[in-house]
């Protein structure tokens, strides 16, 4: 076994004694930029608000963007037990941002995947009822460590698309994926559709093999949420109608 493998096993073994008995939901997409982090960051707080521990793990290391989407500025400090994660609303969250901040960290292949288990098994995430990963875009390097290390927990995800074609195809192999790995995908959320219903991914939800679609309209209180000019509670009734279904359906199990 080569170190680096080596080193990723062991880590695995420890990031699992931390998230035992969690939950884990993945988001994610295959497609970049159609919403993963929003939706990620507002079904933990949604998960939060009704008093489930939950935590949230940017697993975009290049793009974080949860810290930025929840105003959170402060550093990482380092304890016995590990990293502190930085609550938001209850919500323990864990960022490579939150420890670099501005700096960019040129990272590749192996050492992508390293930083992956070192964020779970450094972490001292607690009791967690849920865990939210929010994905980056693609099927690679992180998005195949956060399969790996998670494996043995109970799995479900969520496929974020666009109603574009251009993302449908991409979400198609995303969706395959998790099919492979045995994560269950609850639904497709269909991000950005438009309140007159001339772009709709019903249908197209069937072409995935996807059951549930999930609704989320565009919403311009999102910018003024991330600019923290508004609370996420006073999002659009239809974008937290969205999100509530959202978390009824990954609480159901
Ligand atoms: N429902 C929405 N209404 C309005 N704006 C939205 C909505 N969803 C996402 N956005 C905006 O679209 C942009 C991309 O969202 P987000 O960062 O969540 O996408 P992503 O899929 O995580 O991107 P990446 O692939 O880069 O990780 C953000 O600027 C966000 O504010
Ligand atoms: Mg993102």
């Amino acid at each position: 076994m080569s170190e680096d493998l080596k080193q990723f096993s062991i880590l695995r073994s420890e990031a699992l004694k931390r998230i035992d008995s969690s939950k884990v939901f993945l988001v994610g997409s295959g497609k970049g930029g159609v919403g993963k982090s929003i939706v990620s960051s507002l079904v933990a707080l949604e998960l939060a608000s009704r008093g489930t521990k939950v935590g949230l793990l940017d697993a975009d290391v290049h793009g974080s963007s949860v810290p930025t989407i929840l105003g959170v500025n402060k550093v990482i400090s380092v304890g016995r037990m590990g990293f502190h994660p930085i609550e938001f609303e209850s919500v323990k969250i864990m960022s490579l941002g939150l420890i670099t901040e501005d700096e960019v960290v040129p990272l590749r292949g192996e050492r992508k995947s390293g930083v992956i288990a070192w964020l779970l098994s450094m972490t001292n995430w607690g009791d967690l009822d849920y865990l939210v990963v929010d994905l980056p875009p693609g099927t690679g390097d992180e998005v195949l460590s956060t399969l790996r290390l998670t494996d043995g927990l109970v799995r479900r995800s969520l496929a974020v698309s666009t109603p574009s074609a251009v993302a449908i195809r991409v979400a198609r192999k995303y969706v395959s994926l998790m099919r492979e790995e045995k994560v269950d995908v609850i639904g497709v959320i269909n991000m950005a559709y438009s309140l007159d219903g001339t772009s709709s991914l019903f249908g197209e939800a069937e072409d995935l093999g996807v059951s549930k679609v999930f609704r989320l309209p565009i919403d311009p209180g999102v910018e003024e949420f991330i600019r923290g000019v508004r609370s996420w509670r006073d999002l659009s009734s239809d974008m937290l109608k969205g999100v509530r279904e959202i978390v009824d359906e990954l609480i159901s199990i």
